[in-house]
């Protein structure tokens, strides 16, 4: 009797795709296995048990936890105050135990593994597919744009900190610089050292981003970066209704949209990992209330930093200040959100896959970016594509009222709506028949069945 990873699809090769156990790395990682399958390859999703993926909504790809891993430790480092050492720590004591697994799926396959993608901080891999001859394929679930911020920055640089603006790609400023939230100048500069070479040693780039988006950013980022690049995005709008969120989510969400009429809502969410304080928690609170425009609000429990959830809120928030205008919940299923039509703004953190969601559904966006790539993605939304507002202050309630209104009441925010849609349309076209994505699709098939 033939194993599991006997089972073989129409094309007879096997992939082994590596995401990063984070929800904004898992989704699109997962999404890609999907767009890849449609295309007849096998996929063998390699996982960290913790924060591992629901094999349940993946029944078509094999699941393989990282033998002998302590997902304790991984755990204990969980958060983004520990982001570096994570990634030091899955690097540096993951690639044996990975290499051990790719071994094994390789002798065991009659067919072979066509090729390794890994998410571009598994940098550590790299040299893993060498010692196996086994071509590795990078995805880099950001977009080119913040990519290029990172991969030019240095971070450890005195005298890049002195400058007072605009570095390369054109639009980032120094404060836009990726900045993670520890204190290692070195620690992150060592890190951005090894991905990009991690990335330049890998044999290709797979986006979720699409070129009429970032045609121009290629094309510089080539000039470093001159292996083959792959633009398939967006990933989410190939299939309807797959999930991968590592939470449930709360369908109240949709329900409540139901009753609000066309474009009057401001969903707010800022993602799976980032924290406020208390203060700035009050400020995000009364911005909203004084905003006076009605808002679903996606609070996480552990989003208030030392509260188990809405304990902050000032008593009688709820029922004398807001007034019916607000539903809050847990999680919400952020794409039915964004794609309701009651949905007229998204106030959002600015990571790449929120930015991306929004942008297929044409909702304009206000800006909180925290660190990483959110800072640049939140400059090109705000001054780039002019399809929404950054927040310069970050919590202050004056600010937030004051953006809130530009995008959900005034005349920039139809300019904004009408940016944005037209974005949308393109993207629309991107992945359809003869559409940009669908063409580097194609190509990618292409590259990978001639290994
Ligand atoms: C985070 C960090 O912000 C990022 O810097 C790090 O590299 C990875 O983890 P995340 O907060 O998950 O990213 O943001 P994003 O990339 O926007 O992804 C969030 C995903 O969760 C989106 O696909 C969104 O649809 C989904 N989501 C979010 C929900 O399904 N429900 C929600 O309520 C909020």
């Amino acid at each position: 009797m033939k194993n599991k990873h006997n089972r073989m699809d129409s094309t007879g090769r096997r992939l082994v795709l590596l995401p990063l156990p984070f929800q904004g790395h898992l989704s699109p990682m997962l999404q890609l296995g999907n767009i890849l399958h449609s295309k007849g390859f096998s996929i063998t999703i390699l996982h960290t048990r913790f924060n591992s993926p629901d094999p349940t909504n993946h029944p078509h790809f094999i699941f393989e936890p990282i033998p002998g891993t302590d997902d304790n430790i991984i755990n204990s480092l969980w958060g983004v105050e520990n982001l570096l050492r994570l990634l030091n720590y899955i690097n540096n004591e993951l690639v044996g135990p990975i290499r051990t697994c790719l071994e094994r799926l390789m002798s065991d396959d009659d067919h072979g593994v066509a090729c390794l993608i890994t998410d571009a901080h598994w940098f550590g891999t790299q040299a893993v597919a060498d010692a196996l001859k086994l071509p590795r394929i990078v995805h880099r679930t950001s977009s080119i744009a913040s990519f290029r911020s990172f991969s030019s920055s240095r971070l450890s640089d005195p005298d890049i900190k002195s400058e007072p603006s605009i570095l390369s790609p054109e639009s980032i400023k120094v404060k836009d610089l990726p900045e993670f939230v520890n204190n290692d100048p070195e620690g992150k500069q060592k890190m951005i050292e090894l991905m990009v070479q991690g990335i330049k040693q890998a044999r290709a780039l797979i986006w979720n981003t699409f070129k009429e988006l970032e045609e121009h950013e290629l094309e510089a980022l080539s000039q470093d970066f001159p292996s083959p690049h792959f633009l398939i995005g967006p990933f989410h709008k190939y299939f309807s209704g797959s999930s991968s969120s590592l939470l449930e989510q709360d369908q109240t969400s949709l329900s409540w949209l139901d009753k609000h009429p066309p474009n009057s809502v401001l969903y707010v969410s800022f993602g799976s990992i980032v924290k406020v304080n208390k203060s700035q928690f009050l400020e995000i609170a009364w911005g909203l209330a004084n905003s006076m425009q009605p808002f679903l609000w996606v609070i996480r429990p552990g989003f208030i930093e030392g509260s188990e959830w809405l304990e902050p809120l000032p008593d009688g928030f709820w029922e004398r200040i807001v007034k019916g205008r607000g539903h809050i919940v847990k999680w919400a299923p952020q794409q039915g959100v964004l794609a309701h039509r009651a949905t007229g703004g998204f106030w959002t953190h600015s990571r790449w896959n929120s930015t991306l969601e929004s942008i297929c559904e044409g909702v304009p966006m206000i800006c909180s970016p925290f660190f990483g790539d959110q800072l640049s993605n939140a400059r090109y939304v705000s001054d780039v594509w002019k399809i929404g507002v950054r927040l310069e202050n970050q919590f202050e309630r004056e600010e937030i009222e004051s953006a809130i209104k530009k995008v959900m009441v005034d005349r920039e925010g139809l300019e904004f709506r009408n940016e944005i849609i037209n974005m949308k349309g393109k993207i629309d076209r991107c992945i359809q028949e003869g559409g940009s994505s669908y063409s580097s699709l194609e190509d990618l098939v292409n590259y990978i069945l001639s290994f």
